[in-house]
């Protein structure tokens, strides 16, 4: 497999094999750090695969960073699944990975199975993702005994912010680390395949994973992790409400954004767009026979009425 690496771009060669979770734990093995990243479109999911991404997270973190809620809380199934279709059409290497929003998992098993099916089989997510920790084995077991792969998701919850009163670093005292801990391991006894691991120390997160032999996926949780994972639009500087503070920034798209907007707005008022090179003209033949007809019309109609006054 030839891959092309030029400075510290990677780009996936068109025969890149589809990234498995059998990909995942031999990188987990061979402490090979696993890169995976959110994304929401096609054009987004296009870049990732391309520039050789382990796995995407369709994450409910869109409900914040794509549809301007307050918290993820109001995404739906419905949402989810359309942002899975279009990530699925983009992306044919990375391991693809559905968020299970609030509420289409806590009220009943069969929901839970109805649902984590759903975005497999119409949003082509290769595996879904669930919040919590032992309150979920029951749901955990159902879906993977169904034949779908489950990622858990420990620490800040985002679905549970009301209960944590609020975006906080979790398991900061002993008894909360060490219940922390419990969980990790309960979900991987549990069947989960990975597990991410958000906002905690970085002692609690080393120790997760060098207890599971499934991956640990960190956000906010330091440099230990089996690998890590952002929202896509923190990182690219896309959502400027706020950026948490373990964020790193690789780009400043949103004021880029103002910037080419304010051009074009620019441009437009004082025309200087459209110019000549982004418009398209008739062939002159074409455009003679026009004009005499339009003169012809303009003759008939001489006297009787005005001509129409935009062919003058
Ligand atoms: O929804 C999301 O993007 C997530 C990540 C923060 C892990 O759950």
């Amino acid at each position: 497999m030839e891959k092309i690496a030029m400075s510290n771009k990677y780009t996936a060669t068109p025969s890149e094999k589809k990234v498995s979770i059998q990909t995942l734990h031999s990188k987990k093995s061979r402490g090979e750090p696993i890169a995976f990243l959110t994304a929401y479109d096609f054009p987004t999911a296009v870049a990732l695969d391309r520039t050789g991404i382990d796995g995407i997270l369709v994450g409910d973190s869109l409900g914040m960073v794509v549809l301007g809620y307050e918290n993820t809380l109001p995404v739906t199934m419905q949402d989810i699944l359309h942002h899975c279709r279009a990530v699925s059409r983009g992306a044919s290497h990375a391991h693809l990975v559905g968020d299970m929003p609030f509420m289409s998992y806590q009220a009943s098993t069969a929901d839970a199975l109805r649902n984590a099916g759903s975005l497999l089989q119409k949003g082509g997510m290769d595996a879904v993702k669930l919040e919590g920790g032992r309150d979920r084995v029951q749901v955990i077991k159902a879906i993977t005994a169904a034949g779908i792969p489950v990622m858990g998701h420990l620490g800040l919850t985002p679905q549970s912010v009301h209960q944590l009163s609020g975006w906080r670093v979790q398991a900061k005292s002993a008894d909360a680390a060490q219940a922390l801990i419990e969980d990790a391991v309960i979900l991987e006894d549990s069947g989960c395949y990975a597990l991410v691991v958000e906002s905690i120390p970085v002692e609690v997160a080393e120790l997760i994973s060098k207890r599971l032999s499934i991956p640990v996926i960190g956000i906010g949780a330091g440099m230990k992790c089996d690998g890590q994972i952002l929202v896509t639009h923190d990182m690219l500087g896309l959502f400027d409400r706020f950026t948490p503070r373990f964020v790193k920034k690789y780009a400043d798209l949103f004021s880029e954004m103002e910037r080419a907007f304010g051009e074009y707005i620019a441009d437009v008022k004082k025309g200087r767009f459209p110019a000549a090179e982004h418009a398209n003209t008739m062939d002159p033949q074409a455009l003679r026979s026009l004009m005499r007809e339009i003169h012809m019309v303009a003759d008939v109609t001489d006297g009787d009425e005005d001509p129409p006054a935009r062919y003058h």
